[in-house]
């Protein structure tokens, strides 16, 4: 049985376990048409209710194929799309957003979606990193620009990806300007939720998620399964992305894996049946957490994730072994 959350003050209530459309598990964008079909006719019947996706997904293909199955199955249920300033200069971003999503429409084949969202990394100053963009823009000419695109009727709310610097990312969601944030959060990274110490081998989020709650700011947490690496399994689905950069955890996808087996404990304690059982409702035992995006290589890896999703949170117990865990990295 599925189980809904609040996203914040949107008034959305989501599913818990919401459907990736991005290039690591692949489905929507490299599976076959009728695998594509199935796959979200099977996610709707299980409850699912909020589709992610973004123009450089598959290069446009995920919002394509996304559009052209829910016409096909007349479905209703949530949409979120992003927009990625790519321009080094940004010499005009809210037309660059405007067009943006009109583009996402047009692929979508719908009138509005019900969230945007901002792909690129937020960093304290300009030009520390071309692909990201300054607190100050993210909070004035973004900002703007999605507050138009809603009183135009072309979005309903509007967000951020939570990646970047910290300090960037915590301005931006502690004045409330958003309705959301894709939040980096999982057993290899849970800085996000749960104070680390500071040695901590990764970047460290200082409890972004109880910031993103004192704001209403709804949380979609992504990477939950660190883009795989937290399955244990070092061999990729045939149709995911052969290798994937991991976002604010180890170097490098085999590092990540490594680290994994830290976890095998919980399994072999009976405390769960798999690693990605316990990933999954590792970052579900988080209140403050709305919905945990999953990529899907294929249709039972959505049902294991909606199954597993219903079993709740973590015993108290086994998430009281964790912090030993990431004490010793
Ligand atoms: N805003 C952003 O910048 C951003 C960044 C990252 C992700 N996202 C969003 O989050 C979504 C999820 O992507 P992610 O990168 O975070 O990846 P993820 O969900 O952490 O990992 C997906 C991978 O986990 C494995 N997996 C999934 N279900 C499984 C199961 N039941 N059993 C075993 N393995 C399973 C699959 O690996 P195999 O394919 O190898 O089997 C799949 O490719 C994206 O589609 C996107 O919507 C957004």
């Amino acid at each position: 049985m599925m189980n809904y959350r609040r996203l914040g003050r949107t008034g959305l209530r989501v599913s818990e376990i919401g459907f990736g459309c991005g290039n690591v598990g692949g489905l929507m964008i490299r599976g076959e048409p009728s695998s594509r079909t199935r796959a979200v006719a099977r996610a709707l019947e299980l409850g699912i209710d909020y589709f992610d996706t973004a123009p450089s997904y598959g290069d446009g293909q995920s919002e394509r194929n996304l559009g052209q199955v829910f016409r096909e199955l007349g479905a209703e249920a949530y949409v979120g799309t992003k927009v990625r300033l790519t321009n080094g200069e940004r010499k005009d971003v809210q037309g660059d957003i405007f067009h943006s999503a009109e583009e996402s429409l047009r692929r979508l084949r719908r009138e509005y979606v019900d969230l945007i969202q901002l792909h690129n990394p937020i960093t304290l100053r300009r030009g520390t990193d071309f692909s990201a963009m300054n607190v100050e823009e993210v909070l004035g000419e973004v900002a703007e620009a999605f507050q138009s695109l809603q009183r135009q009727g072309k979005v309903r709310f509007y967000g951020i990806t939570a990646l970047g610097e910290t300090e960037a990312i915590h301005r931006a969601i502690e004045v409330g300007a958003f309705h959301t944030a894709q939040v980096c959060y999982n057993l290899l990274n849970p800085s996000a939720g749960v104070e680390v110490t500071l040695k901590f081998y990764a970047q460290d989020f200082a409890r972004l998620i109880q910031r993103a709650s004192e704001t209403e700011t709804g949380v979609i947490a992504i990477r939950v399964l660190a883009a795989g690496a937290l399955s244990g399994v070092e061999s990729r689905h045939p149709i995911a992305a052969p290798s994937v950069p991991p976002i604010a955890s180890g170097p490098d996808y085999d590092e990540d894996l490594g680290r994994t087996r830290s976890f095998e404990p919980l399994v072999k304690e009976g405390y769960v049946e798999s690693l990605v059982e316990a990933s999954l409702r590792f970052v579900l035992s988080e209140r403050g957490v709305s919905t945990a995006l999953v990529g899907f290589s294929s249709i039972e890896q959505l049902e294991k994730a909606v199954e597993y999703a219903s079993k709740g949170p973590l015993p108290r117990e086994s998430l009281g072994l964790l912090p030993e865990v990431w004490n010793r990295w």
